[in-house]
């Protein structure tokens, strides 16, 4: 069973009530969980109202086109609704596309959320991890043997924001690489699930190569941004003829899910109110983070999370902040070593209990 410090995935609050005996109810109110990357800031949802609808439609099959909710997804990522597909959440659609697809090779562009790993060496004929550093051009990959003589239905895997780092990559450095990747018959996969943090605008995205390129799909992970990853809920974008052959699969969303993020997505105010909460409290916890002798370093981040270099291995912090109910990441799972931690921006009084409870580990300058 996973445990709460360990796991391939973070979030792992229901695993931390059984491990300490505590109520899932006081576990779920207590935790300050630095381990998913969830938003901070909440969308406005009207919930008697909310509760009212799923009542009255709980007896009915859910809309199997989703019209309403793919409209409104369209508005928010300027895209037609042909060009989006729903999932039960980004992990799900993983699984789902390379299981359908059976790509030929793999192509993983490392370090990356581990799910990928797991269903190319279920579904693909061949897995190939390329580790990626922030330094890398797109345009010098281009001559790397890898992507020489592709066979034909090869699938690259980007990850834009990266994980664990939080490193952007501008997608206009991409298009010859997305070109070169056409001419082979081998498609583009870019998962952009912390993107909406950085900004909405199409220039950011390469959402404004789809009609360009029938080679590319994009995984929205929609949990991260709109704090819902309770529910199963995710978006796929790409030419509309790939999107029903691969992810046609009946009733992609609960009513519950559908209703809770149309509200969250009406929600005028919620992209001005993450942004300035970003930009106030992400500069203020690496000030503080950075007086922490038990911080070795502090990669550079363009997301809402950032990967730490610990002075001690992760497991032995965790055992510390545990008992005082806080989780963070350890980074095994994306193939880095036992000192590297990913936590999640929260707000700022929660940053601050973190601070707190790290200077307590060591003497250090903070304290
Ligand atoms: C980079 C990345 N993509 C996709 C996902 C999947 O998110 P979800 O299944 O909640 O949509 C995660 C989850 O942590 C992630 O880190």
């Amino acid at each position: 069973m996973a445990d709460a410090s360990s796991a391939v995935h973070g979030g792992q609050v229901y695993a931390y009530a059984r491990q300490t005996g505590l109520p899932e109810a006081e576990a779920l109110a207590q935790v300050l969980d630095f381990s998913a990357s969830i938003n901070a800031v909440t969308p406005i949802i009207d919930w008697p109202n909310l509760l009212q609808t799923i009542q009255q439609r709980l007896p009915h099959y859910p809309d199997q086109q989703a019209v309403t909710l793919k409209q409104s997804l369209g508005a928010r990522f300027e895209l037609d609704a042909d060009a989006i597909a729903l999932t039960h959440g980004i992990t799900a659609a993983i699984h789902d596309f390379f299981a359908a697809q059976r790509p030929a090779k793999v192509v993983l562009m490392t370090p990356l959320y581990g799910e990928y790993l797991k269903a190319a060496q279920r579904f693909a004929g061949e897995v190939i991890e390329l580790p990626l550093q922030a330094a890398d051009s797109p345009s010098a990959l281009l001559a790397h043997p890898t992507f020489q003589n592709l066979p034909a239905n090869s699938w690259v895997v980007l990850v834009n924001p990266s994980t664990p780092q939080g490193h952007f990559s501008s997608p206009q450095a991409w298009l010859p690489f997305l070109s070169h990747l056409k001419t082979q018959q081998a498609g583009l996969l870019v998962d952009e699930a912390f993107l909406p943090f950085i900004g909405f605008e199409a220039k950011h995205s390469f959402r404004q190569f789809l009609t360009e390129f029938n080679n590319l799909l994009i995984f929205q992970s929609l949990t991260k941004y709109y704090t819902c990853p309770s529910a199963r809920l995710g978006a796929v974008f790409g030419d509309p003829e790939l999107l029903q052959a691969r992810f046609d699969n009946g009733w992609p969303v609960s009513v519950f899910d559908e209703q809770y993020l149309l509200q969250a997505l009406a929600d005028p105010t919620l992209e001005a109110r993450t942004r300035d909460w970003l930009h106030s409290a992400k500069p203020e916890f690496i000030a503080a983070l950075q007086t922490l002798a038990v911080v070795e370093k502090i990669y550079p981040s363009d997301a809402n999370y950032l990967l730490l270099k610990l002075t001690r291995p992760v497991a032995d912090i965790q055992a510390k902040l545990q008992p005082q109910g806080m989780l963070i990441r350890d980074c095994q799972s994306f193939g880095l070593d036992a000192c590297h931690a990913r936590i999640a921006i929260k707000l700022p009084a929660e940053n601050a209990r973190l601070i707190a409870a790290l200077c307590q580990l060591e003497a250090s300058p903070c304290c």
